[in-house]
């Protein structure tokens, strides 16, 4: 291990540390073109995308969550309706089949039991149009599909699930890219320019990864905490969740995520100063919005951890209760992909102050394959 390891504790961090490789590698597969091929999808992807009316998700644990992300980007970026459900709830539910939708099935492993049955049961009810998204060629998930795209991450050890996230994110954004353009949503130069964001993400999450010592610090406050709460809209909804079940895996601090939007409906009840709060800000539509939540948790006395980015001003500073870390750019459409390495980070360390076994996290699997 400690070879494999090398200048890393865990395999945790080190496949954190791995992101901008992994997405590198990924983003390889479009070669040097400044444009998506449908065919990175398979061989039939260009009729199948070209003629889809809507897109159903399904997957488990953080694959759920960058599928949850995907459907603010198919929806807006490539106008296609897209619903995403939990593997194990979809299997059991009667829903109505349609023919003309892609079932995607996201896994890092392609062996979780409940996705691949919630595939087999779109199948089953008459829904031909199916894509892999995972990071194991041949494995059964991909076996089952008709399209597919092979994630490189590389092998993910760690249990909570870190490189493949990111990396699926990358492939549902080239997803996205590839069902707009044959919608005739895309223009050539838009296509371009999401092709040269999606380069620069390897050294913008190198950027990001900078601020370890910073999210290490803040690490310390969480030790003691028994509950924390995560708030995010939009897009960075799932993030807030992702940043929530990492927390909850590997540190077994209580965590739940929520759009900041529905904290009067709730958990604002729950808000006083043995509660961390910790938001996503990104500067995007929504900010103005989330600023005035954020100020609900203040007025409550709640210590707020704000993750925001270059061009977000609080208007608080780094005040008394609000601690605010500020990634290095402005992202764009590509922002949850860098808001989610900064929460990665704040959980392996606020588990590495609890002492608790990161790449092992109890009572969890890295694969689950059976119900
Ligand atoms: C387990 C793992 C998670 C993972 C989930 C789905 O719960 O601990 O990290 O997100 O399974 O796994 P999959 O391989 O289908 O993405």
């Amino acid at each position: 291990d400690a070879v494999e390891l090398g200048r890393f504790r865990h395999y945790m961090q080190k496949e954190i540390f791995e992101q901008p490789d992994a997405l590198a590698n990924t983003l390889e597969l479009v070669g040097a073109a400044k444009s998506v091929q449908p065919g990175l999808f398979g061989a039939e992807a260009e009729t199948v995308l070209r003629d889809i009316d809507s897109v159903l998700i399904l997957a488990c644990g953080t694959s759920y969550h960058s599928g949850l992300a995907a459907r603010y980007w198919l929806e807006e970026v490539a106008g296609v309706p897209c619903t995403v459900e939990i593997a194990s709830e979809y299997r059991y539910r009667t829903s109505v089949p349609n023919p003309r939708q892609l079932v995607v099935a996201i896994s890092q492993s392609g062996e979780t039991a409940d996705t691949l049955a919630a595939l087999k049961h779109a199948k089953g009810l008459g829904q031909p149009h199916t894509l892999a998204l995972c990071n194991v060629p041949e494995s059964a998930i991909v076996r089952e599909c008709a399209l597919r795209f092979i994630t490189r991450a590389g092998p993910e050890i760690g249990v909570a699930s870190t490189k493949a996230f990111t990396t699926q994110l990358a492939a549902l954004y080239l997803l996205t890219l590839a069902v707009a353009k044959l919608k005739g949503r895309l223009s050539a130069e838009d296509e371009a320019r999401e092709i040269d964001a999606l380069r620069h993400l390897p050294a913008a999450v190198s950027a990001v990864l900078e601020q370890e010592p910073a999210i290490q610090a803040w690490a310390e406050h969480f030790a003691d905490k028994r509950h924390a709460l995560f708030l995010g809209r939009g897009i960075h909804y799932p993030i807030a969740l992702e940043g929530a079940l990492k927390l909850k895996e590997i540190s077994y601090i209580h965590a739940e995520a929520y759009p900041a939007g529905e904290l009067k409906h709730g958990p604002l009840a729950l808000v006083d100063r043995e509660m961390p709060v910790i938001a996503v800000a990104p500067n995007d539509a929504l900010l103005e919005k989330l600023k005035s939540n954020l100020q609900e948790v203040r007025a409550r006395g709640g210590e707020l951890y704000v993750f925001a980015d270059a061009k977000v001003d609080l208007g608080t500073g780094d005040a008394d209760g609000v601690h605010l870390i500020q990634l290095p750019e402005h992202y764009g459409k590509l922002s949850p992909v860098l808001h989610v390495v900064p929460l990665q980070l704040l959980a392996y360390h606020a588990a590495l102050v609890k002492g608790t076994d990161v790449d092992k996290p109890r009572n969890l699997a890295k694969s689950v394959t059976v119900e």
